[in-house]
Order: C-alpha cells, then sequence, then structure tokens
C-alpha cells in the first residue's frame, strides 16, 4: 500500500526550468515514478538536449518552450495541455552578490518576476484545470533563503522572492485544500547546479557555506527532486502548505 501511493502511473506531470539542474532531477523523478512529464524551459535546444538525456535513461518526455514570467504563454500552454496533475514550479534565478544599496530597479524586477509572478501565473493557470478536474499536486521550489539571510552574498531580493513563494504556497493551499488541489513547497540549501556557479570552489564564500552547513557540504538535484516527487504523490495526501525542508541542517545553526 505504501509503495503503491508512491507511483504515478497514470499521472501527466509539467516541470517549469525542466531542462537544467533541479528541474531536470525532477523530470527524472516523477518520470522513474510513472509520469508522463513535459518539460518547459526557455529554449528549444535546452530542451531537446534535457529530452536526449532522460531518453538515453529510458524515459520518453514532451517539451514545451514557456517563459513563465509571460502569463499569456503560461495560459495558453495550460489551455492547450489540458489534464495536468502534477504542476512543479522550480523555473528561479538567483543573480547573486548584489547588495540591497546597489541594486538596479531592473535586476529587482528580473528576479521577482520569474522566481515570484512567473510561480503565481503557472499555479493559476494550471490550477484552474486542476480545480475543475477535483485533483491536482503543485510543488514550489522555494528556498532556505526563504527563512534565513544568506552569508556572505548579498541577495535580498532572491531572499524576499523565496520567501514570497513560501507564503504563496501556503495561501494557495488554503484557497485549494478542500477542492482536491494540494501546494507545498521545498526549500533546499545550496545545491550543486549552474545556479551556484559563480562561486568559486576554492574561495571564501564557498567555504563559508560548507562551515555554515552541519552536513559540511552542497547538495546534490536529486535530494531534492526526491522530495518533489513525495510531495507530488499521493503519499504526502494529508499534506497541503508545507514548506519541507532539504537543508542539510543549515538552518539548525
Ligand atoms: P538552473 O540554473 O540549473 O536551472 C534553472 C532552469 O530554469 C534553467 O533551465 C533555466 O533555463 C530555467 N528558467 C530560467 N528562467 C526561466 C523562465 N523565465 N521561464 C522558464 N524557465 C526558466 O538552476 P537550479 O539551481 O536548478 O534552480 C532551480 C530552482 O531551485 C530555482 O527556483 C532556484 O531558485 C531553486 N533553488 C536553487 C538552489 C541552488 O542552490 N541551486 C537552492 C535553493 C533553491
Amino acid at each position: 500500500m505504501y509503495l503503491e501511493r508512491l507511483k504515478l502511473d497514470g499521472r501527466r506531470a509539467l516541470v517549469t526550468g525542466g531542462a537544467s539542474g533541479i528541474g531536470l532531477a525532477c523530470v527524472e523523478a516523477l518520470s522513474e515514478m510513472g509520469a508522463q512529464v513535459v518539460i518547459a524551459d526557455l529554449s528549444e535546444p535546452a530542451i531537446a538536449s534535457a529530452r536526449a538525456v532522460m531518453e538515453a535513461k529510458g524515459h520518453g518526455c514532451e517539451g514545451v518552450v514557456m517563459d513563465v514570467t509571460n502569463s499569456t504563454r503560461v495560459t495558453e500552454v495550460a489551455d492547450r495541455l489540458g489534464a495536468i496533475d502534477i504542476l512543479v514550479n522550480n523555473a528561479g534565478i538567483a543573480r547573486s552578490e548584489t547588495t540591497a544599496e546597489t541594486v538596479a530597479d531592473e535586476h529587482w524586477l528580473n528576479v521577482i518576476d520569474v522566481n515570484l509572478n512567473g510561480t503565481f501565473w503557472c499555479a493559476r493557470a494550471f490550477g484552474r484545470h486542476m480545480l475543475s478536474a477535483g485533483r491536482g499536486s503543485i510543488v514550489n521550489v522555494g528556498s532556505m533563503s526563504g527563512f534565513i539571510v544568506n552569508r556572505p552574498q548579498g541577495q535580498s531580493y532572491y531572499n524576499a522572492s523565496k520567501a514570497a513563494v513560501h507564503q504563496l504556497t501556503r495561501s494557495l493551499a488554503a484557497e485549494w485544500a478542500d477542492r482536491g488541489v494540494r501546494v507545498n513547497a521545498v526549500a533546499p540549501t545550496y545545491i550543486r547546479t549552474p545556479l551556484n556557479e559563480f562561486a568559486d570552489k576554492e574561495g571564501a564564500m564557498y567555504r563559508r557555506w560548507i562551515d555554515s552547513t552541519p552536513m559540511a557540504r552542497l547538495g546534490e538535484p536529486e535530494e531534492v527532486a526526491s522530495v518533489v516527487a513525495f510531495l507530488a504523490s499521493d503519499a504526502a495526501s494529508l499534506m497541503t502548505g508545507s514548506i519541507v525542508l532539504a537543508d542539510g541542517g543549515y538552518t539548525c545553526w
């Protein structure tokens, strides 16, 4: 019974930002658990290479070019695809290392647009179909940065965007709980993906990240994807509005 509830056979999932990093790992995890997955990302070549990686692992995936900041396009894709049972709102950017007093309007707006607005446009568009069907599971990729302030790099815009994603998760969860749609989030620590490549592995900043983490390491994309897949599945049927930390203990200190 318990293993059965983790299975996603017959479900259709869409992962935003699914062509790289955590998103790609989510595509693999959901596929392996039985779902038919759509990879949504910014460019056709990126989607094609992600699909090829999944194909080599035995998972056939669909792909769709969709910029999550374009609400018209998001709605169009949601209406065209119809029934999507699982939405993973993973697309996000960080643009870290700019102090609050020097951040430009464009920088602030861009990060909020992708991380917060994009999450809402997708939840709204795909959520409408889930509400009509009376079932669905949305998993947002938040961050431990929604709880703590990262050190030493300045990234106020990112931290604010992720805290907002967490509160949006709880708000949508409360609104949709009695209509069959669950909304949860995962809040990861630093994960080894292109998003963190700005940090020199031999440098002081990287060292500080490791020293601030009880497990003394970064996380791997699949360690986030397994939490996302669990939250997406019926094994998490009583969970909605939860923000699940996957942080190697970072927030304990
Ligand atoms: P990544 O840079 O490897 O992948 C992000 C993907 O999102 C890329 O494929 C990119 O093309 C896509 N994307 C960016 N803007 C988009 C848009 N407007 N519309 C559609 N797709 C878009 O990054 P990573 O690390 O895999 O990040 C995924 C999520 O995890 C983000 O929301 C990030 O904030 C979050 N996160 C990452 C952490 C890390 O340390 N890597 C830690 C905590 C949270």
